[in-house]
């Protein structure tokens, strides 16, 4: 059994001051198009992209699944909705809600690569620097984290609490 932790990791306020800073880190590069990985980074994505606030920038969702009711990942990646996506010759951002081990992010860049972007970049709201299993770093990062597993605005535990406006440590009851 799991229970939040007494107070947040990250406030609301938080998150919202640091991506007025990311969004302006982003907008400079101009790009033609966000890919978003549903469903934990939606949260992430359209507060971000408000900010970002390009009128051209089109925005694109993907679904990639590789945890079940855990906190640890199964090992495989589905990706969805790859198919309906045109990135031909443009400038994608891919935006995920966090680098764990780094396998989502290393294998979704490998698939968009395939697809024909012009020029490509990587962002995640949280970063876990001690868990990476693969050599995959984002352009963007929101924060760095310790090694634990978190919810809230958007991320989940099977499902759960992906409705906090905070991001909390889920730890054992
Ligand atoms: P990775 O492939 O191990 O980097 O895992 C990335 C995916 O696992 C993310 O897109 C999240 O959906 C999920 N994930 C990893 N760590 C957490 C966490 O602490 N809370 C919620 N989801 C997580
Ligand atoms: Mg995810």
């Amino acid at each position: 059994m799991y229970r939040l932790s007494e107070v947040p990791l990250l406030s609301a306020k938080q998150i919202d001051e640091r991506l007025e800073t990311l969004a302006a880190e982003i907008k400079p590069y101009d790009f033609d198009c966000v890919v978003s990985v549903l469903t934990g980074a939606f949260t992430f994505t359209a507060d971000l992209c408000r900010r970002i606030a390009t009128p051209k920038m089109r925005v694109a969702f993907i679904r990639a699944a590789s945890y079940g009711a855990s906190t640890e990942s199964s090992g495989t990646l589905k990706v969805s909705g790859l198919d309906k996506i045109d990135i031909r010759g443009k400038k994608v951002l891919l935006i995920d809600d966090i680098l764990d081990s780094g396998r989502t992010m290393f294998e979704l860049t490998k698939k968009l690569a395939d697809l024909g972007a012009k020029e490509f970049k990587t962002c995640v709201l949280l970063n876990k620097e001690s868990r990476h299993e693969v050599d995959m770093h984002a352009n963007f990062v929101g924060f760095n984290i310790e090694n634990q597993f978190v919810v809230g605005y958007g991320l989940d535990y099977a499902d759960d609490y992906r409705t906090l406006p905070d991001i909390w440590t889920l730890v054992e009851a």
